[in-house]
């Protein structure tokens, strides 16, 4: 591994979570570097923020590969191509299958905007989870970032922080709340985590 450790950041949306990571860069994270970002949706406006960044970017879709199997193809040798140690999945909305997360085993991470093992799993993505914890009535929520493997949201927990439930929440204001109060925070953090450990454990099998 080079001196730092290669990120590739998977996104389908707006890209708030890739832009704390951008912004981290330098600070926060100084073990990785953002190499390359790919949107399974053309029109994210996560592409924008990645490109005034200088980040090389990729979009690979369902649809364009024709099969879901080409699409896990077309994503693995993107990711082998670019040689990425790290893959961070920042609103990517499309399920990995058991060859992508076994590929890269250890070497994917996700964010999660609830406190895993609640409001999780398949179905429980964006507002759902957030209107979720509002209907079941916790007081605490907040964010998990975690490894990913073939069990959506099912992998080991790397980091979480907690969020107040606040009286009058919104699904909408709780949702900003979130991602203001943990994911922006938590997700460089995890990856910087993540990317030190990579750069520790080369050293070890170099010496
Ligand atoms: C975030 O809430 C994240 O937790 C979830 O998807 C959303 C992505 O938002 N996985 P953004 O595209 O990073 O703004």
């Amino acid at each position: 591994m080079a001196e730092k450790a290669r990120i590739a950041v998977l996104v389908s949306g707006g890209g708030t979570n890739l832009q704390a990571l951008i912004d981290a860069q330098g600070n926060v994270i100084t073990s990785g570097e953002i190499v390359l970002v790919i949107s399974n949706n053309p029109e994210a406006y996560a592409l924008t923020r990645a490109a005034n960044a200088g980040i090389a970017t990729k979009v690979i879709t369902r649809r364009g590969c024709g099969s879901k199997e080409a699409f896990t193809t077309a994503l693995i040798e993107a990711l082998d191509e670019a040689r990425i140690d790290l893959i961070v999945l920042a609103g990517f909305m499309s399920i990995l299958d058991k060859r992508f997360t076994d590929h890269f085993a250890k070497r994917i991470i996700n964010i999660h905007p609830a406190l895993i093992p609640s409001f999780c799993g398949e179905g429980f993505y964006g507002l759902k989870v957030h209107e979720a914890a509002l209907a079941y009535g916790v007081k605490v929520t907040g964010a998990t970032v975690h490894f990913v493997n073939e069990i959506p949201d099912g992998g080991e927990i790397i980091a979480q922080k907690a969020v107040d439930i606040l009286p009058g929440d919104t699904p909408e204001v709780l949702q900003r709340r979130v991602m203001e109060e943990a994911e922006w925070i938590l997700l460089p953090q995890a990856a910087e985590k993540v990317c030190r450990a990579m750069l520790d454990e080369r050293r070890q099998t170099e010496r």
